[in-house]
């Protein structure tokens, strides 16, 4: 026990500005050395009692005195207040990557042109793990994190500072060390990641609440890193480690070795444990062999390691190519793969209707995980790479939890394996199922098929539909599941007694809701017929129905050649109309909203301006919320396009984690870029 590192304050005693200034310092003081302790050498010198009052002490004062509430607080760590976009921050230095290699050979010649350039006939290096993160930028100014950046196109980065504020492992204040003092200057490189247990946690959390599991602990990162609203971020804790310093004032360090050693002096998290000095290149192969095998071991996700001259004279000798160092490289390690045998294929239907394929594989083991099953993405997946039942077929682990079918082994082809084909039911309702005209997609057709259920009640109440607040997924599927909503009408006759008889509603909360969905019945005409999700009618398409037909009963009788000859009406949609309003259940489903009081006549006229009218997006890498068809979906719906490739004329580009060129390109052209957290914000606004 260290009492001296335990202010005693007795916050009732203090009255006056001046005294609560001493304190709030005294106590921030503490708890930053603390957390140093607790976070970074994970080996506190406090109960966690007692911390937490430390904490709760300068909360209270921060509360009375919120003017003394500064950028650095401790408090700050929970996250700061949600803003509209992250703004962007210019690197200093260019953040450049690494160059990759997956073989030793590779890694033999990258040593040999090292030793010619440097006229060297054995070159010492550093070998560290890369870590499978997403890549920061802190900027220290006398002793006080201002700034924290991601990487960007490596030239400008997003301002995440408010979030990294929550990694508890990211000193907001310099330590001081008697040797090396802080230097008035300091910025540094290294990786933000989340760590296997909390990426299990977060993911069992989200499919709790049915979001869709992130695929890897990457994903998972990025999306934390890259919030909105930093109390997220606080709510999936992300963890750092250090590993390069791009500029300090006062310091010159001569080697990867000493800057690897100097940072945990300032309060740096660094990962000594492995990291090496390795004397020739050998001496990295073996620590790349020894962390392959440890691999599965390590409470996180690494995709290689790094391989870097420990001398930065020797760095700066050979310099750079144009977008990588001379004198470091990623030797990666290969995707964790292993054959087995494709025992069938079955269908997963989604919540929102969608059939999955799912490998269903005899158990193997691959990198310690015992693998069953793995996902085939989309039916087209299947025919492109020629996966057929009974094939031994490769499947890989590669940083991504969920497998992945990566192909037939077509040298083991017996002959006896049989080319997959859809059901022609749904596995869940037994009725038909429909195909998308690329084939890529298949979906039951039943509306009352309970999986169907859930997705055409939560476009009903989605915002552009009935707009019926506070109906999330998990409320919807709650309703379902209890018997109560059958279809789109029978939301109309919830009552207040109905809901307090579930789990998790209040008499408050039951009420509300039904306000909610008495209100929704004033929702415009087209807004009605958008909530009816008649398949391949968007948001412009119904104000258009609505506009040219005016009252259901028309547009239920509208002929094939009536509805093409309105503009934008293609014959595949015309036909899709027409079908829909033939189904009996349909007409059922009219019939009882009539009765209910929604507005199935138009009123007014139909406004046309719509929200993105004349905007055009480009999406570009991988988005998590939504996949791209279903995110141009949403543009289309409110009026705008969404194209694949960046112009001058492009409104914005919503990049999601590893966007590329077309990033690279929106920035060269001045197009304003989104994150997918904006994006998100933008739609919702
Ligand atoms: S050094 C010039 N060290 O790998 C040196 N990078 O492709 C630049 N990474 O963008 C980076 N662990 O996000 C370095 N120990 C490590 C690393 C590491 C992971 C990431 C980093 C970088 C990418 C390189």
């Amino acid at each position: 026990m260290n009492k001296e590192t335990i202010p005693t304050i007795d916050i009732a005693k203090i009255t006056t500005k001046k005294d609560a200034r001493i304190a709030i310092k005294k106590l921030s003081d503490a708890i930053h050395f603390h957390n140093y302790y607790y976070y970074v050498l994970d080996s506190p010198i406090i109960k966690d009692r007692e911390y937490d009052k430390l904490l709760f002490q300068l909360q209270e004062l921060e509360e009375k005195y919120p003017d003394l509430k500064t950028a650095t607080s401790p408090t700050q760590q929970v996250g700061g207040a949600p803003r509209e976009e992250l703004g962007l921050i210019p690197h200093p230095i260019p953040m450049v990557s690494l160059k990759t290699v997956y073989n030793e050979d590779d890694v033999l010649s990258f040593d040999a042109s090292c030793r010619t350039d440097l006229s060297l006939l054995e070159v010492e290096y550093i070998a560290e793990l890369k870590f499978d993160g997403l890549a920061v930028e802190l900027v220290y100014e006398n002793g006080e994190l201002v700034v924290a950046s991601t990487r960007g196109d490596g030239q400008t980065g997003e301002d995440v500072t408010a979030n990294v504020k929550t990694i508890k492992e990211v000193p907001l204040i310099l330590m001081s060390h008697k040797d090396v003092k802080p230097p008035a200057r300091l910025v540094i490189r290294g990786e933000v990641y989340m760590s296997h247990a909390r990426f299990n946690e977060l993911n069992k959390r989200r499919e709790d609440e049915e979001e869709d599991p992130f695929a890897n602990p990457r994903n998972a990162a990025a999306g934390a890193l890259r919030q909105l609203d930093p109390a997220v971020t606080a709510k999936r804790p992300l963890q750092i480690f250090l590993y390069g310093v791009a500029e300090a004032t006062g310091y010159t360090f001569e080697t990867q070795w000493q800057v690897l050693n100097t940072l945990p002096k300032w309060g740096f998290k660094v990962n000594l444990q492995y990291s090496r000095i390795c004397n020739g290149i050998n001496e990295a192969l073996d620590f790349h062999r020894e962390v392959n095998e440890k691999r599965d071991d390590l409470p996180y996700e690494i995709d290689g390691v790094v391989i870097k001259i420990n001398s930065i004279a020797q760095q700066e000798k050979l310099g750079m190519r144009v977008r990588d160092p001379r004198w470091a490289i990623a030797y990666k390690f290969k995707a964790r793969q292993e054959t087995t045998k494709l025992l069938d294929i079955t269908v997963q239907v989604g919540r929102t209707g969608r059939l999955t394929p799912v490998a269903e594989l005899a158990p193997v083991n691959i990198g310690g995980v015992e693998v069953s099953r793995a996902t085939l993405h989309n039916l087209s997946e299947i025919e492109r790479k020629d996966i057929r039942i009974g094939d031994t077929v490769i499947v890989e682990r590669a940083g991504d939890v969920i497998p992945q079918v990566v192909g037939p082994v077509e040298e083991q082809r017996t002959g006896s394996e049989k080319k997959y084909n859809l059901p022609k039911s749904c596995p869940i309702c037994g009725k038909a199922i429909s195909v998308s005209s690329d084939k890529k997609y298949a979906e039951c057709t039943n509306r009352s098929c309970p999986a169907q259920l859930r997705r055409s009640i939560g476009h009903f109440v989605c915002k552009a539909g009935m707009d019926i607040e506070g109906l999330g997924w998990k409320r919807v599927n709650q309703l379902i599941d209890a018997g109560l909503v059958t279809g789109f009408a029978s939301l109309y006759s919830l009552t207040v007694d109905d809901l307090t008889n579930l789990d998790r509603f209040g008499d408050r909360s039951a009420r509300s809701l039904v306000d909610e969905i008495t209100k929704s019945k004033e929702r415009p005409f087209h807004s009605v017929l958008f909530g009816l999700g008649i398949p391949l009618v968007g948001f412009q398409t119904a104000k258009l129905l609505a506009k040219e037909f005016r009252s259901v009963d028309r547009l239920m009788n509208a002929k094939l050649d009536e509805l093409i000859a309105i503009d934008t009406i293609g014959p595949e949609m015309a036909q899709s109309i027409i079908t829909y309003f033939s189904d009996n259940t349909a007409r059922k489903t009219i019939t009882e909203l009539k009765k209910a009081g929604l507005n199935l006549t138009a009123k007014e006229a139909v406004p046309s301006e719509q929200p993105f009218s004349g905007m055009t997006f480009v999406f570009t890498g991988t988005l998590t919320k939504w996949n791209r068809d279903e995110a141009s979906e949403i543009v289309e719906n409110l009026g705008g396009k969404a194209t694949s490739s960046v112009s001058a004329n492009t409104t914005y580009v919503v990049a999601g984690a590893s966007a590329g060129s077309k990033l690279a390109k929106a920035n060269q052209l001045g197009v304003k870029v989104l994150s997918e957290e904006e994006f998100a914000a933008l739609i919702k606004s």
